[in-house]
């Protein structure tokens, strides 16, 4: 019989882990992972988590049983990586629980912009039906930069050419065969910026794409260019695309995503005694003008929620848990 520690979950998913895993201990917690649990939790040998459970040194630190991390999410940058490679504790990820699903919700904040929906509906909503300022532009014809072209990039491609766009990637391990099928152009980072009518990003967060849009790359882009990011915070340096919205060099931004957006999405994150020492407070403050800029569209992180997507996220960790305890542990984010 194992121990395992569940966190961030809601009760339907509940219901299929313990029908999943009827003689272990299952422990579960609504929440992020958080300092308080680790005492509870500290004889657990697998543990499932969603992306704002940070997973860091310390939190490995306490929990000496730990086997196997299951993370309901594609993205594994909450967890360190190096330190569960020492403590050899494998980590499974869900790779393609929804491709197409944060690829519909890219395309729809690229709509969302290009046809002004937001100021439409708020005004009409406040029953005002003048098109004063509510111009839009075709998205036909226009050049679309992808960073990454991965599962997702790959999808938003895809419909991004039914939507008749010229589509154009930068991404050093892209599968060419793909581009080539899908009537794509690999570029290099420098083309992409100039060429680009619309950018947006897939490409993982790592050190070599941390900042990967920042003061330089801005300055290169075409002027007017409209930015989507549906992929990681981190991809954007912060403070450089609100100076790009400010110049109007930037004309838009769609983002699903935001640098320090746990911060943001708790606000009684605020009241705790080492809130300076967790969060930079600057970036925070950057990000709530973000969120105050007209031509800026957020969604809370939302593009990977869909009822489809969701299932398949609970029934691919449960597997990925199975297979450990089988012994043949699969999906691992690292070998
Ligand atoms: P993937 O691993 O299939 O694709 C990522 C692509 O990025 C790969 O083709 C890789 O070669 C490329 N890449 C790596 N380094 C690069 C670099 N320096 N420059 C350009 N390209 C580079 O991952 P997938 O499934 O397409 O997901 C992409 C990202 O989307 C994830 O890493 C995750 O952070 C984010 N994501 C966001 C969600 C949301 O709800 N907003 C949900 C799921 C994923």
């Amino acid at each position: 019989m194992a121990q395992m520690a569940f966190f961030e979950l809601e009760g339907w998913e509940k219901s299929i882990l313990k029908k999943y895993f009827p003689k272990h201990k299952l422990l579960f917690f609504n929440e992020p992972l958080a300092e308080k649990h680790l005492q509870q939790i500290k004889n657990v040998e697998i543990l499932g988590v969603f992306i704002y459970s940070k997973i860091s040194k310390e939190v490995l630190a306490k929990l000496p049983k730990l086997k196997m991390i299951a993370t309901f999410s594609t993205g594994f940058d909450h967890i360190d990586l190096v330190e569960c490679k020492k403590r050899k504790i494998i980590v499974s990820n869900v790779p393609s629980y929804g491709s197409h699903t944060v690829a519909e919700h890219t395309i729809a904040l690229m709509l969302a912009l290009a046809k002004k929906l937001v100021p439409s509906i708020d005004r009409t909503r406040a029953g005002n039906f003048s098109l004063e300022g509510l111009r839009t532009f075709d998205i036909v014809g226009k050049t679309l930069g992808l960073i990454g072209f991965g599962k997702i990039g790959s999808h938003v491609a895809k419909v991004a050419k039914a939507l008749g766009m010229n589509v154009i990637i930068y991404d050093p391990y892209a599968d060419e065969n793909l581009v080539d099928l899908l009537d794509c152009k690999k570029v290099d980072l420098d083309y992409l910026l100039k060429h680009s009518d619309i950018i947006s990003l897939h490409a993982p967060l790592n050190e070599q794409t941390r900042h990967i849009i920042n003061k330089e790359t801005i300055a290169k882009m075409k002027n007017g260019v409209i930015l989507i990011n549906t992929a990681r915070g981190g991809l954007v340096d912060s403070k450089a695309l609100l100076d790009g919205l400010l110049s109007k060099k930037i004309a838009g931004a769609g983002l699903d995503v935001l640098e320090e957006e746990t911060a943001i999405r708790e606000e009684k994150e605020l009241l705790a005694p080492d809130y300076a020492k967790k969060h930079d407070l600057h970036t925070v403050v950057i990000t709530h003008m973000l969120r105050e800029h007209q031509n800026v569209i957020i969604t809370p992180h939302n593009a990977f929620n869909s009822k489809e997507a969701l299932e398949r996220i609970v029934y691919t960790s449960a597997e990925n848990i199975s297979k450990f305890l089988e012994g043949r542990p699969q999906n691992l984010v690292y070998k």
